[in-house]
């Protein structure tokens, strides 16, 4: 399967392509593009050659699993929200799936695990976090044996461990699909094997991580500002220029372990 935006882009199995940009860049409509849930007024985009507007809708939603950015909190059972009409290779594979989305931590401390009902309104209902809520919606996605993935800002509402679990195990998750990821923080797209770059709907520029951190443009520009936030270090060096360190470990001295002596 491939994907091709204006004879441009293309994503295959196995790929991980990013689409960054700034809020309102275009990175939704053009995901929604991509997977065939918006058609395009101009310009082509293709599976396997074929426009997607030939395509029976339904081919394509079967072959399309997303992490929406407004993802769905659906009042049904953990289970039913992971497998969501698509109960294929049973409880394993919804298992295989809540461990790879960090889901599993989630579902083992619910009170009936999976038969659990995820709507406190309802009698033996529960609630679940923003952030668990969000791994239960990676965790259908995942479950889905679908070709194309988008993933939308997935780890938005994770904590630092689990999204550091979504992305070092994403690409074993593209291994068998093209995986279509968008998203802000821009450490994350390391792992992409290309990246895009839109603004104000267009793309602007294209690359791997490292060119586009290197090269001038847009990207780089984002990636110093996200940088530039690394506070606790620069207030260091500040409090360092005013001599306010003394008696303080150094950062290189912490580094190497090394310990000033106590005065007697
Ligand atoms: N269905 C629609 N009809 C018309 N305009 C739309 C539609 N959906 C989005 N837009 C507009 O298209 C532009 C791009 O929106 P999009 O949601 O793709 O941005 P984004 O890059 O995903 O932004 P964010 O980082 O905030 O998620 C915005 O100006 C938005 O208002
Ligand atoms: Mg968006």
């Amino acid at each position: 399967m491939f994907t091709q935006v204006r004879n441009l882009q293309e994503v295959r199995r196995g790929e991980v392509l990013a689409l960054v940009g700034e809020n309102g860049s275009g990175k939704t409509t053009l995901s929604k593009l991509l997977s065939g849930l918006y058609l395009p007024s101009r310009g082509r985009v293709t599976w396997d050659g074929r426009d997607t507007g030939e395509f029976d809708p339904h081919a394509l939603w079967q072959q399309t699993a997303v992490v929406p950015q407004d993802f769905a909190h659906w009042p049904l059972t953990a289970r039913e929200n992971i497998t969501l009409g698509q109960p294929h290779g049973g409880d394993r594979t919804v298992h295989q799936a809540a461990e790879r989305a960090g889901a599993h931590e989630v579902v083992d401390h619910l009170r009936s695990g999976l038969d659990t009902l995820l709507a406190r309104e309802w009698f033996g209902g529960v609630e679940l976090s923003g952030g668990q809520w969000q791994r239960i919606a990676i965790a259908r996605a995942f479950h889905r044996p679908a070709g194309l993935l988008v993933m939308d800002e997935p780890t938005s509402a994770l904590d630092a461990r689990a999204e550091h679990r979504i992305f070092t195990g994403l690409r074993e998750v593209a291994e068998d699909r093209a995986v279509v990821l968008v998203t802000h923080r821009l450490a994350n797209v390391a792992i992409a094997d290309r990246i895009v770059v839109l603004d104000h709907g267009r793309i602007i520029q294209t690359g791997t991580f490292e060119e586009l951190t290197t090269a001038p443009g847009l990207f780089r520009e984002l990636w110093l500002l996200q940088n530039d936030r690394a506070i606790p270090a620069q207030r260091a060096d500040k409090e360092k220029e005013a001599g306010k360190d003394a008696g303080k470990v150094t950062e290189k001295e912490a580094e190497t372990g090394a310990e000033k002596e106590q005065p007697a």
